[in-house]
């Protein structure tokens, strides 16, 4: 389904040392079959988990492995390599060359390459999961991020999940399709989204009962705060309508808080007649019911006279009201769908029903409320894509680098 094309681009794959390097392999088939070129470099480590022959026969150039051989220097030495290139990937990147990169060493080809290169550098982190916590590797990561004027800030996963060593938690290497979509994310213009409007809705409801009691939902907004995080790096104009979380703005949002179902209905409607919108994310837990005839005052509790009867009515649905709001509908409206189970038929026909464009359905008897990872099968009408589990934020922005694709086809 998502396609994006590298056309013309070119891209230095550094191999480090870790079992995920044998899912490199499958990332040069795919950089290959989008159209793009790509020249591997192997460090040392690496050799130990693939062999330079599958990589020459499947990128069609040799293998670059030694700083110090002729022959690759004569071709192509570091500085030729990065000066090659469009953008430099480190897939897997160990612990290791993270740490080189981030500390300025360079006694290798592959970290004197990374210190030699000016371009952007993808990073797609492979290791043990306590290897990942540890406070050194995070330190490192967050310096790598940090180096703004040379753009050394991209990193996609690491995906959480079990590991070649047995132990379960975020340190598996993106798969990758998903490094695929973050290479064409760092390749196309910075802001391809700049003069895109979009609105989102994020977090729970919370429904009065009276004034100090009311009926809400675990929500933690974290998804869709992610969504318009992603979307507003990419140059949209975000709007994010949000019921009450725990969650600062993220930079360049304007956040209108609410409360109830029918104060955020209200406050979407409002910006749909402001100016025409183009994306909306409707990611909201949305309470379904609200209590009919909230009271004025605290109800009381009388001794022996028992729970007052709350009488519930029905919530509007906001995503179904955006999906069929006339002239002014979005140019492209997303729903989220949590299940439980079945999940593909329940999105699909949640799909039709609203009246949406894409639905992304999540599996919600695994752990998703609160938490920072999520695992999603973005449904549209041509068909369905998954995302294994993987941090909400690189859910939000493999959805932007969709949302991207989809507006670079549908320009109007
Ligand atoms: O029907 P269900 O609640 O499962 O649908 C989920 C999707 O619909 C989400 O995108 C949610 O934000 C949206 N929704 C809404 N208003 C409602 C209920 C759900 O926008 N009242």
């Amino acid at each position: 389904m998502s396609n994006p094309t590298l056309l013309g681009r070119r891209v230095l794959l550094i191999i480090g040392g870790g079992i995920a390097a044998y899912k490199s392999l499958e990332l040069v088939r795919l950089i290959k079959k989008s159209g793009g070129e790509v020249m591997t470099l192997l460090t040392k480590a690496g050799a130990e988990f693939v062999t330079p022959m599958s990589l020459a026969a499947l990128s069609g150039h040799s293998v670059r492995q030694d700083l110090f051989m002729p022959e690759d220097e004569t071709a192509m030495g570091h500085i030729e390599l990065s000066r090659w290139a469009d953008l430099v990937v480190v897939a897997p990147a160990t612990a290791g060359l993270i740490a080189k990169a981030a500390n300025g060493m360079a006694d290798d080809l592959a970290s004197t390459t990374l210190l030699a290169t000016d371009k952007k550098t993808l990073w797609a982190p492979a290791m043990n999961v306590r290897m990942w916590e540890h406070p050194a590797v995070q330190a490192n990561v967050s310096k790598l991020k940090s180096f703004d004027g040379f753009h050394r800030g991209a990193f996609v996963g690491p995906d959480q999940g079990e590991m070649a060593c047995g132990e379960f938690g975020f340190g598996r290497m993106a798969e990758p399709a998903a490094i695929l979509d973050a290479i064409a994310a760092a390749l196309s213009d910075s802001k391809p989204l700049a003069g895109r409007k979009a609105v989102i809705t994020a977090g729970p409801t919370f429904e009065a009962i009276d004034p100090v009691r009311g009926l809400t939902n675990r929500s933690s907004g974290k998804q869709g705060y992610a969504v318009a995080a992603a979307l507003a790096e990419l140059g949209a104009e975000v709007t994010l309508v949000s019921g009450p979380v725990f969650l600062n703005p993220p930079a360049g949002v304007r956040r209108i808080p609410v409360e109830a179902a029918t104060e955020m209905l209200a406050a979407v409607e409002g910006e749909l007649k402001s100016s025409p919108v183009d994306i909306a994310v409707m990611s909201a837990a949305v309470a379904d019911w609200r209590v009919d005839g909230v009271a004025t005052g605290k109800i009381k509790k009388v001794p022996g006279g028992g729970p007052p009867a709350l009488q519930l009515i029905e919530n509007p649905d906001i995503l179904a009201a955006v999906s069929k709001s006339g002239p002014s509908r979005p140019k492209l409206v997303i729903g989220f769908a949590a299940e439980t189970s079945d999940l593909e038929a329940n999105a699909k026909a949640k799909l039709s029903r609203k009246g949406c464009d894409w639905i992304v359905g999540n599996d919600v008897s695994q752990d998703v409320f609160g938490s920072d990872g999520n695992a999603v099968t973005l449904f549209t009408r041509d068909g369905s894509e998954s995302w294994a589990r993987q941090s909400k934020t690189d859910i939000a922005n493999r959805l932007a680098q969709h949302i991207v694709e989809h507006f670079k086809a549908n320009p109007q």
